[in-house]
């Protein structure tokens, strides 16, 4: 069976995830999901990344030690990835006892190897995004990631040989086109960061406690951003020496996916170092774009943030985790608003698929006390419409090749709503009067009922929990992509799948909530 190790990026153990932190677990959720449909061997890792200035001062400034701060919000970050229906096969934590162990030696080892070394370093500090910038890369003398304000800060820093491995890496990413994903990534890497020569990175703080120390050198703690990449190894069994089996058999990933703000650490500093120990380099980084709030950043200060948790106790985990994965663009960034959510639910997951198998469930259930078998009886229109059926497989799996997940969906969604055009031209309910048509009105609901079976194959990886209650109304267990012309179908009672949403009446609920 072929491999797949997908990871998503770790997130910072310093606060509640808000609903744009919680995109990309969705995302990978997935993409995890539809290849173990495929028939992949799939290993989805994700998890915290629990060190650093911040987070110490954050816990400081709660009364609570480094290590109970970041136990609770690691926690509370693990349990929105379930309430998200994530199946992730593990959640690492970069506290872990083992990881730090295997981060020393890394460490250890880049020393031991002449890429790291000591020096003094000056230049202004960001504590927010654990980084150091030299005068010119400041933007109007703030960070050029965050722009927040910097601090000035001189120290004894070991530093890692960057420029050693440059060209390097220039050849590898254009000798691997998909390395680097979406294609303007790349030229952003390589026409701002790598073309102009990289400086030698900072990769010790003396500045505080809260991190995994240097081996030989106790005053020094590791850069956050090596031990927080190295997850991607520690976890999976790398050792100095080569690592264990299962290293052997997961390494290289096959995707890391990270939010556009962090690929230049996942494409420059993390094959670099991964150059240094001798390793292969991940088989793609995929940055995606973000969810915005009434196209802002989403931050407490700006009282705009929304909660997974809450909007799922309002929505339902499936149909916010359609609104995620649907209405995020492939390259651009997204917007969320409870308005664009409602109508989102309204058009696509109560009109169209809910609709669809309520209406053909209901009809089943009428005419024939939902015991339906294919009675052949063709007309010109079934052919057309079984053909795509039969074609959703490869339509889904080109996108999907892509990662472009929305267009994916759509091309189920497009499916179902081609099934309730055949309903308007077949018009089961005219069949249904007429005795000599009984046939052909059973064949009519076979064709649907098959079709949505299929449909509701491609909607797993998407929409898990409804596809499954899809499965149970049917009644029926085939998992095979395409039509198939033998089944015995004896479908339940309808359950309603997607109600539609009466906007103003929610949207004013959910407001008088929010005063409580
Ligand atoms: N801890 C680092 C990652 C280390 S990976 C070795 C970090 N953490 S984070 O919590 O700030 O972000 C986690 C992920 O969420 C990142 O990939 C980031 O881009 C993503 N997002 C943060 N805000 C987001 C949105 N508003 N929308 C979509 N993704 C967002 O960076």
């Amino acid at each position: 069976m072929e491999k797949f190790y997908i990871t998503t990026a770790i997130a910072y153990a310093s606060g509640k995830p808000h609903i744009g932190n919680t995109y990309e677990i969705v995302l990978a959720d997935a993409i995890a999901r539809y290849k173990r449909l495929k028939g992949f061997d799939v290993y989805f890792q994700t998890g915290t990344d629990e060190h650093g200035e911040k987070i110490e001062e954050k816990a400081k400034a709660n009364g609570q030690t480094p290590q109970e701060f970041v136990d609770n919000i690691s926690r509370e970050i693990k349990r929105i990835w379930d309430v998200m229906n994530t199946s992730y096969d593990k959640f690492v934590r970069t506290t872990d006892e083992h990881h730090k162990k295997i981060v020393q030696q890394i460490f250890q080892k880049l020393y031991d190897q002449g890429d790291i070394y000591l020096d003094q370093y000056e230049g202004s500090y960001c504590t927010p995004c654990e980084s150091f910038w030299t005068e010119n890369q400041l933007v109007d003398g703030k960070c050029p990631d965050c722009g927040r304000e910097v601090k000035k800060r001189s120290e004894e820093s070991y530093f890692f040989r960057m420029s050693k491995y440059q060209d390097r890496l220039i050849e590898y990413i254009e000798s691997h086109p998909e390395f680097i994903q979406p294609e303007a990534r790349k030229n952003e890497m390589i026409n701002n960061f790598l073309k102009p020569g990289l400086q030698d990175l900072c990769v010790s703080r003396t500045s505080f406690d809260w991190g995994v120390r240097v081996p030989f050198n106790d005053k020094h703690i590791v850069y956050v951003w090596i031990d927080a990449l190295s997850n991607y190894i520690t976890n999976i069994g790398y050792d100095i020496v080569g690592g264990n089996e299962n290293f052997q058999k997961w390494w290289p990933a096959d995707l890391h996916l990270v939010g556009k703000d962090i690929i230049r650490f996942h494409t420059i500093y993390w094959p670099i170092l991964l150059m240094a120990l001798d390793l292969p380099l991940p088989k793609q980084v995929f940055g995606h774009p973000w969810l915005l709030m009434n196209n802002d950043k989403m931050s407490k200060s700006k009282g705009n943030i929304m909660y997974a948790d809450d909007l799922v106790s309002i929505f339902g985990v499936d149909a916010i985790r359609y609104y995620l994965l649907h209405e995020i663009p492939f390259q651009s960034d997204g917007t969320i608003s409870y308005e664009l959510i409602i109508e989102r639910i309204n058009s696509d997951l109560a009109n169209v698929l809910g609709n669809l198998v309520n209406r053909t469930i209901s009809m089943a259930k009428k005419y024939f006390e939902g015991k339906i078998e294919n009675k052949n009886i063709l007309e010109e229109v079934d052919s057309s419409y079984i053909e795509i059926v039969n074609s959703l497989e490869e339509r889904v799996e080109k996108r999907m090749m892509k990662l472009e997940i929305g267009a994916a969906l759509d091309e189920i969604f497009d499916t179902l709503r081609a099934s309730n055009k055949y309903i308007d031209d077949t018009m089961p309910w005219s069949l249904a009067k007429e005795e000599t048509k009984k046939e052909r009105l059973e064949t009519v609901l076979y064709n649907l009922l098959e079709s949505i079976r299929v449909c509701a194959v491609f909607l797993k990886p998407f929409l898990p929990d409804t596809s499954e209650e899809i499965f149970r109304q049917l009644q029926i267990q085939d998992s095979s992509f395409t039509f198939n012309q033998d089944h015995k179908y004896c479908v339940m009672d309808p359950t309603p799948i997607f109600m539609r949403i009466d906007s103003s009446k929610k949207l004013a609920e959910i407001a008088a909530n929010k005063e409580d």
